[in-house]
């Protein structure tokens, strides 16, 4: 039967959990498949010194009300092993195709389907971000195409919440949620100049800056442009390469006010068009012109909307 509610530790345990292989390896630990009775699950393994991450997720998926289609659900903890050899585990609903950045890798995407899974990552990035009930507002501080999880060709779920932040009504921010996180390659250039503010729609326009690069990542793969597709590439790899440094990506991001480039091949097609202004929107420099996701989710739907007319 469906687990509905996360499993306490002592439940978890009476239940067989075999590890099969490793399906991706994040900044802790290892993500795996493993079987759970008669079905999959995925279980992130953080290595003992690790301990504080599995707890910060951890902290997040219990919040009340973080149960949404477009949030990988969560399923419950465990703590293996003993001594130096204790292993913390996070298990959560396992998805087959993987990652956005795995998928958008080995394939193209159609017009239809890149609209809907931009438009289910944006819902699920707008319900991160504002209230829900008891739900508080949460931004994700990490948002990339590797913590984006495909569970159909149409539908994405967020995933990753190790270094995601709740804002509480009438509390200030932790002092140590100032310091720079995340990938190096999806930063804000506000973030890279050291310059970021310390309020919660600050901490929103990272994750929609992010959010624009992810869009670009998509288009980039869609096989509605007129012409040959390219090998995927990831944001910034024309630009500054593959493991690029902080110091270049402040060149390129701040200093020259670079974005991935749009190719002349997607412009031909109406709504591909108009999306890149949509990412244009996401990645401006200036974070209070971003776009909320909210916004990009209604922008995607309504150009569902008009393309299937
Ligand atoms: N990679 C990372 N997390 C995953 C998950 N929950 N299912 C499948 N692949 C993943």
């Amino acid at each position: 039967s469906p687990l509905t509610t996360p499993l306490t530790p002592t439940a978890t345990d009476f239940q067989p959990l075999q590890l099969i292989e490793v399906k991706a390896r994040g900044r802790f630990g290892a993500v795996w498949k493993a079987q759970m009775n008669s079905r999959y699950v995925a279980v992130k393994v953080f290595p003992l010194q690790d301990r504080q991450s599995w707890i910060s997720e951890q902290e997040i998926y219990s919040l009340p009300n973080m149960q949404h289609e477009n949030i990988l659900q969560f399923l419950g903890t465990e703590k293996r092993g003993e001594g130096l050899d204790t292993a913390f585990w996070l298990i959560t609903e396992y998805h087959q195709r993987g990652s956005l950045y795995d998928y958008l890798k080995a394939n193209l995407v159609s017009w239809n389907n890149l609209c809907h899974i931009a438009e289910s990552m944006a819902r699920g990035l707008a319900f991160l971000h504002e209230p829900c009930g008891a739900k508080p507002p949460i931004a994700h501080r990490d948002f990339k195409s590797k913590n984006v999880l495909l569970m159909s060709n149409t539908t994405a779920c967020i995933a990753d919440f190790g270094l995601a932040v709740k804002f509480d009504p009438g509390k200030k921010l932790c002092e140590n949620h100032g310091q720079v996180v995340g990938t190096r390659r999806y930063m804000a250039p506000e973030v890279l100049e050291g310059a970021i503010q310390f309020n919660q729609d600050a901490f929103m326009r990272l994750d929609m800056y992010a959010c624009g690069l992810v869009i670009w990542e998509l288009v980039s793969r869609c096989s509605a442009q007129d012409g040959p597709v390219d090998e995927y590439m990831l944001p910034f790899e024309e630009e500054v390469g593959q493991a690029p440094s902080l110091e270049e990506m402040i060149e390129a991001v701040v200093s020259h006010r670079k974005r991935p480039a749009f190719r002349d091949t997607w412009m031909k097609h109406s709504g591909l068009a108009s999306l890149c202004e949509t990412i244009e929107e996401c990645w401006d420099h200036e974070a209070e012109a971003r776009l909320t996701a909210g916004c990009v989710e209604a922008r995607l739907s309504q150009l569902l909307r008009t393309s299937n007319q």
